[in-house]
């Protein structure tokens, strides 16, 4: 407690405890996209609306059937079960998104995938800037960087000055052939006071747009809080939520094994970007991954600076347990993998120079032990068991839910 205090500044140990989803006020926001009850509602059923997928390659197959959730659920933590998460062309899901691959009707090139891990959307509302090179947001970190938000890259989206949140879920309409299409409201017209509700303001062709939905889809995940995890109800005074170990692996995490010197914000990630010199995607299960260069580099594939290449954007910690992979290029199995790693201090990357690397990754002589509590704090001390308390009960199109189970269900059975 001594330390977190020490660390947290003059807000004292409180500075790491995150809101609830409920206290819409104490929760981090854009002024431009301000939160309501009602917008974060539509935004949690249009984020697992799979009837957005209007806009597929392939409309006799995949025509409404994939969307946000299909990439980030609740069951993986808002992170997918696979290394890379395929939307439009990819067919099968499983109960933890584990089935998901290629369609056959599709060719390789021709399916939405990404050259990086899908990152958990948990705890984003502490994101100023989204996506591992932190590309989508107007302010914080992105503030000089406009010379990069060029006409016709998503980034350009950042012109219209939201928060990373709002700008990612504007662009991801575009990025991953999602829209309301033509018929939306009259094929589910439940959704009409929805949108009513959530912004009683606009006007009725602003109101019932794509930038309306995504600005919903934004306001919902900001309310995608952990506040449920152990850590959490130890920092509110119940002394009896963490083990005697967890409570040492967390003293290893914000002293000896300094991890909190870069994963320093509530969410136990950070804006900044280092280079840990972890790999990059490529083998069994990934698609179009042969040559990609520019989601190697980072932030510096963003920026072009010297300075940032090869640095990625500090994720935030809570339930990663929930995922199966680990680092921007999916290149860990396990958390204990990844804190091994670190604790070794030698790259993965062949590529990175050595003068590339952070300061910080250097190894940390930390014992098998040591690794051991560290592990057991994230694993168990950052789990929030409540995390499907997210899902819409059901869709207005009665389209089944994505991601309702998780994997640590899976395998308690
Ligand atoms: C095809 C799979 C796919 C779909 C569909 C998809 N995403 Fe993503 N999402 C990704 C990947 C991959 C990344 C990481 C990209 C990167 O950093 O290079 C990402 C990153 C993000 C991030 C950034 C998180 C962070 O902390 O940096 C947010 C937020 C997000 N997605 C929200 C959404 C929303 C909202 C939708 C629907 C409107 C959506 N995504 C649809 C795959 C997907
Ligand atoms: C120099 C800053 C820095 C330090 C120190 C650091 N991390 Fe990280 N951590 C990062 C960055 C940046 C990433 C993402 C790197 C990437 O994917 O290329 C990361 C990734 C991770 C991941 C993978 C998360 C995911 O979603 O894939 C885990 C787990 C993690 N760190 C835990 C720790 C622990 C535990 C410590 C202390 C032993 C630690 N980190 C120390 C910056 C740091």
């Amino acid at each position: 407690m001594n330390r977190l205090n020490e660390l947290g500044a003059d807000k004292g140990a409180l500075y790491f405890k995150l809101p609830t989803s409920s206290d819409l006020e104490a929760i981090p926001q854009d002024p431009k996209n301000p939160l309501t009850f009602a917008k974060v509602e539509l935004g949690k059923l249009l984020f697992h609306e799979t009837a957005l997928g209007t806009k597929p390659l392939i409309k006799d197959i995949s025509y409404r059937s994939y969307t946000c959730a299909t990439c980030h659920h609740a069951g993986a933590g808002f992170q997918v079960a696979t290394r890379q998460s395929i939307g439009d062309g990819g067919a099968g899901f499983g109960n933890w998104g584990e089935d998901r691959r290629k369609s056959d009707f599709y060719r390789e090139r021709e399916i939405d995938v990404q050259m990086r891990k899908s990152p958990s959307i948990l705890n984003s509302a502490f994101s100023k800037t989204v996506f591992w090179d932190g590309q989508f947001g107007a302010k914080g970190p992105n503030l000089g960087t406009e010379i990069e938000w060029r006409e016709g890259s998503p980034s350009a989206v950042n012109h219209l000055g939201y928060d990373g949140i709002e700008s990612q879920a504007i662009a991801a309409f575009d990025a991953h052939r999602l829209g309301l299409g033509e018929d939306f409201f009259s094929a589910y017209p439940e959704y009409i006071e929805l949108f009513d509700a959530a912004f009683p303001n606009l006007t009725e062709d602003e109101r019932y747009s794509d930038l309306s939905a995504a600005l919903a889809i934004a306001a919902y995940e900001r309310t995608l809080l952990t506040d449920q995890a152990p850590f959490q109800k130890w920092l509110n005074g119940d002394r009896k939520a963490m083990s005697k170990d967890e409570k040492k692996g967390a003293l290893l995490f914000f002293g000896k094994a300094g991890c909190v010197s870069c994963h320093s914000s509530p969410s136990l990630g950070n804006i900044d970007f280092h280079a840990l010199g972890m790999g990059e995607l490529k083998g069994f299960d990934t698609y179009q991954t042969n040559g990609f260069k520019n989601e190697r580099l980072g932030r510096g594939g963003f920026t072009r600076k010297t300075e940032d290449m090869y640095k990625f954007k500090t994720p935030q910690l809570y339930n990663l347990s929930n995922a199966a992979f680990f680092g921007h290029g999916a290149t860990f199995t396990s958390i204990e993998e990844v804190i091994h790693y670190i604790n070794r201090g030698v790259p993965q990357s062949e590529e990175i120079h050595l003068d590339q690397l952070s300061p910080l990754f250097r190894p940390l002589h930390l014992t098998s032990d040591e690794v051991d509590l560290l592990s057991l704090f994230l694993v168990k001390s950052l789990y929030d068991p409540n995390i499907t308390r997210y899902l819409p009960l059901a869709l207005p199109s009665n389209q089944p839910l994505i991601g309702s189970k998780s994997m640590l269900s899976r395998e308690l059975k």
